[in-house]
């Protein structure tokens, strides 16, 4: 895995897109009008009244079953410093960025790359990652030592988003009735990591994707976009963008927590398209539960006008079938599949 080319070096040097980079067509219509998005939620830095309290609950579950989608504002995280950081690495030279390649795939260890499969006929994503694993144990020997700022700025980064990934999940048990602590208590000690996408501008970008549609494995994904557009959500049967706004912080639904949640909130495909000559990058972040844990719908959840849906699944192998079969698992979960 050591030696690979970026495809932030592809886009440098040539006019047309290598053939394995090519994606499957899609007649999909895309939708990008401002204010026909995922909804906006104000969290007011947490200082909420009981009202407010009450109207952010509504608002994140309401938006949690239709979209699987939303994103935050007034969260009281500087995004910033680990957006600045985390530029720079991608702009160091190949060589200082290549010592950090990544030894492994499969979602456990630290480092750069491309590939997300390493399958020869596996379609090629026009990305570069970087991968950190942040919870519950962070190797910060591994981590970048270029800019200086990197380490400290991803790590702090990693502690706002799992204080908020835990009130976000407080919200979210509170909108189904459940008590304030119970899907973070669902989760246990979280496993938590960072990945970083780098989308280089392409020549041919309508024949690429940035990411193929996929949903998130994990429990919940916690994401920064920087101003540059890409990430889509799939509704109604139409992409519809997701419109960057400076510093909110979009999150989704996972699907683990649609699991847990019995199908009360989606997790729901989407996909990055990329541009002609603006690179986009964004910071991905999941929460989930160890691999060796087990995740069932919460029984609470279950009835005979809502019958169980899911099938207990361990997380580790539910993590190993998205490797295997590419992102596209969720109906693995599914009770009558
Ligand atoms: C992802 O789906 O993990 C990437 C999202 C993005 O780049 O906006
Ligand atoms: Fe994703």
């Amino acid at each position: 895995v050591a030696e690979f080319v970026p495809v932030q070096e592809l886009g440098k040097s040539l006019k047309e897109v290598p053939k394995n980079y090519i994606a499957p067509e899609d007649k999909i219509p895309v939708v990008n009008e401002p204010g026909k998005s995922v909804p906006v939620v104000d969290l007011c830095d947490f200082d909420l009244s009981p009202e407010q309290h009450e109207r952010v609950v509504h608002e994140i579950a309401t938006a949690s079953s239709e979209w699987g989608f939303f994103q935050v504002i007034n969260h009281g995280i500087d995004v910033a410093k680990p957006q600045k950081a985390s530029r720079d690495f991608f702009e160091l030279p190949k060589e200082e960025k290549l010592k950090y390649a990544a030894k492994e795939y499969g979602f456990k260890s630290d480092g750069y790359g491309s590939k997300i499969s390493n399958a020869d006929d596996a379609v090629q994503l026009w990305r570069d990652f970087l991968f950190l694993c942040t919870s519950p144990k962070r190797n910060l020997d591994n981590w970048p030592a270029q800019p200086p700022e990197y380490k400290e700025a991803m790590s702090g980064l990693a502690d706002d988003f799992l204080m908020l990934a835990k009130k976000v999940l407080g919200f979210l048990s509170e909108g189904v009735g459940l008590p304030t602590d119970y899907f973070e208590k669902c989760f246990g000690i979280p496993n938590q990591s960072i990945l970083t996408n780098y989308y280089p501008g392409c020549p041919e970008p309508d024949k690429v994707l940035g990411f193929m549609p996929h949903s998130d494995f994990g429990g919940l994904t916690l994401l920064l976009q920087d101003g540059v557009p890409g990430l889509q959500v799939l509704k109604n049967n139409t992409w519809v963008v997701v419109e960057p706004i400076p510093g909110a912080i979009t999150i989704n639904i996972s699907d683990l927590l649609e699991l847990m949640s019995n199908g009360r909130y989606r997790s729901v495909i989407h996909r990055v398209q990329v541009n002609a000559s603006r690179p986009r990058m964004s910071i991905a972040c999941n929460y989930s539960c160890s691999f060796d844990s087990g995740v069932a719908p919460a029984p609470e959840l279950i009835d005979e006008e809502h019958p169980q849906l899911y099938k207990p699944v361990k997380f580790g192998d539910y993590v190993q079938e998205v490797v295997k079969k590419g992102p596209t698992g969720k109906s693995y979960m599914l009770i009558n599949h």
